[in-house]
């Protein structure tokens, strides 16, 4: 059985996320989509809310499993009983970092190796936060994310700018 696990942020999921777990789950038996909850960092969304949409834009994959995870991605790969660690590839830029990240996780756990899945050429820009950025200033996300996500987006960005003019 050859489990692989796709970690990251996904604040929110892109249509770049969504065709790498769809290509990433086609190559799998099963394919665990790890959903980083990291205090350091301040998401848009909480981990719960970003599980629950990645949930329902993959609900028609049957060996997609979504779950949040808090610590190392190596410790959350190991129990979930993988043995791979997929990651998207959109751009030179991107290599540095994750052949970074792919040797680190690889040192600390030599029973661990990562699969890069080249992006779409037409996702190749998208990243979650130009996407939030985009909504933020009200432009059209909808080519960005799928039609649920962007919703939320809006939404959630409609009720962060109302706190803060309520303050
Ligand atoms: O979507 P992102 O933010 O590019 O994903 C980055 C992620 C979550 C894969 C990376 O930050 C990560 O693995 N964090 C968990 C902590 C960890 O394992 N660090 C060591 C690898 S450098």
């Amino acid at each position: 059985m050859k489990i692989a696990v796709y970690p990251g942020s996904f604040d929110p999921v892109t249509k770049g996320h969504l065709d790498i777990i769809q290509r990433a789950s086609a190559l799998a038996d099963e394919l665990v989509v790890g959903v980083l909850n990291n205090n350091a960092k301040t998401p848009l969304f909480s981990a719960e809310e970003r599980v629950d949409m990645i949930k329902s834009v993959t609900e028609d994959l049957r060996n997609v499993r979504v779950e949040a995870f808090s610590g190392l991605s190596v410790d959350f790969v190991r129990k979930c009983n993988a043995g791979f660690i997929v990651r998207g590839l959109r751009a030179v830029t991107d290599f540095e970092y994750e052949l970074q990240m792919a040797q680190t996780n690889r040192s600390i756990d030599r029973g661990v190796d990562t699969i890069f899945f080249t992006t779409e050429l037409n996702y190749a820009y998208i990243s979650s936060t130009i996407v939030k950025e985009v909504a933020w200033y009200g432009g059209d996300i909808s080519g960005f994310v799928p039609y649920e996500v962007a919703e939320r987006v809006y939404r959630k960005i409609r009720d962060k700018k109302d706190r803060t003019e309520n303050y």
